[in-house]
C-alpha cells in the first residue's frame, strides 16, 4: 500500500508485532521505507512472518524476542536491536496485557504483571531509547486506550497501568525534548481480545456505532511517528468517541 510518509532511513523497533495490531504497524512502518525490528514474547513463528512480510516490502527485518516482565531482558533490547540492525530512532510501545479483571477480582500478582508489561518496560525502554539517541531525532508512541483518560471498573490493573502511561506520555514528552516527540495513540474497539471478549458490549456508547479498522489505526499511527513534527504530548483518540460518553 502507498503511504503518503516517508520513513527512509529510519529504524523501528515496535513491542508485540508478531500479530494483531502490532503486526500492522510493524508492516505500516515498512511501507514508509523504514527496517523494523519485530519483537515479540511467546508468537515467534507469527514473529518470523511478520519480518518476511516487511522485508518483501524492500526493507530491513529482524525479530526480537524479550519476556518485557522481566527488566533485563527490557534492558538488554535496544543494545540487541542495534548489535542485529541498527540504532532505533522509532519506539513503538504496543505490548500489552489485557485481562478481565475487576478491582476485587485484582490480585497483586496480576496487578504487578499489569504494570510491568505497560508500563515499566515502555518507561525502561523509552529512557533506554533516549540515552542512546542524545542529540538525535526519535519518536515514541505509546499504544493507550480510552479507558486511560477515562478510567472505569473494567480491567481494572489495565486500565490504570494505561492511564499511568498516558501521564507518562505527557511527562517524557517535556523530559525528552527538544529531539525526542512522544506522543500516545488511545484506541477504541479495533480487534476483539484474542481470547474473544464481549464484541457486542465493546460497542456500547461508542457514538460512531462501529469497529474502527486496523487500517485506521496504522494510519493514526503512522500520522503520529511521521507527520507534522511539532506534535508531541499529545493523545489521539481513535475509538469512534467513546471517551466522550
Ligand atoms: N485491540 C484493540 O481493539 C485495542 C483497543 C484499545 C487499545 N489497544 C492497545 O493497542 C495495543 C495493541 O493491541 P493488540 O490488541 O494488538 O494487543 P494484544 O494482542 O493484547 O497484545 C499484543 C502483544 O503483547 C505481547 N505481550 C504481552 N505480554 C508480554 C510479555 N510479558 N512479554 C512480551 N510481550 C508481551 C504479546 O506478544 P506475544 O504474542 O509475542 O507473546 C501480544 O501479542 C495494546 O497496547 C492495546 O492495549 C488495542
Amino acid at each position: 500500500m502507498s503511504r503518503p510518509y516517508t520513513l527512509q532511513g529510519r529504524v523501528a523497533l515496535i513491542t508485540g508485532a508478531g500479530r494483531r495490531l502490532g503486526r500492522a504497524f510493524a508492516l505500516g512502518i515498512a511501507e514508509c521505507g523504514a527496517d523494523v525490528i519485530i519483537h515479540y514474547g511467546r508468537s515467534g513463528v507469527a514473529a518470523a512472518e511478520t519480518a518476511a512480510a516487511a522485508q518483501a516490502l524492500g526493507v530491513r527485518s529482524v525479530t526480537l524476542q524479550a519476556d518485557l516482565a522481566q527488566p533485563e531482558q527490557v534492558r538488554s533490547l535496544l543494545p540487541r536491536a542495534a548489535q542485529a540492525l541498527a540504532e532505533v530512532d522509532l519506539l513503538v510501545n504496543s505490548a500489552s496485557l489485557f485481562e478481565p479483571l475487576d478491582a476485587m477480582d485484582t490480585t497483586l500478582d496480576t496487578w504487578q504483571r499489569h504494570l510491568d508489561v505497560n508500563l515499566t518496560a515502555p518507561f525502561a525502554l523509552s529512557q533506554s531509547f533516549a540515552g542512546r539517541l542524545g542529540e538525535s531525532p526519535g519518536a515514541i508512541v505509546n499504544l493507550l486506550d480510552w479507558r486511560a483518560l477515562r478510567p472505569g471498573p473494567d480491567h481494572f490493573p489495565y486500565t490504570v497501568s494505561k492511564a499511568a502511561l498516558a501521564a507518562m506520555t505527557r511527562a517524557m514528552a517535556v523530559a525528552f525534548a527538544p529531539n525526542i516527540r512522544v506522543n500516545g495513540l488511545a484506541l477504541g474497539a479495533i480487534l476483539p481480545p484474542a481470547d474473544g471478549g464481549d464484541a457486542e458490549k465493546a460497542l456500547q456508547g461508542v457514538p460512531v456505532a462501529r469497529w474502527g479498522t486496523v487500517e485506521e489505526a496504522v494510519q493514526a499511527l503512522l500520522f503520529l511517528l511521521a507527520g507534522p513534527s511539532y506534535i508531541t504530548g499529545t493523545i489521539l483518540h481513535l475509538d469512534g468517541g467513546r471517551h466522550l460518553t
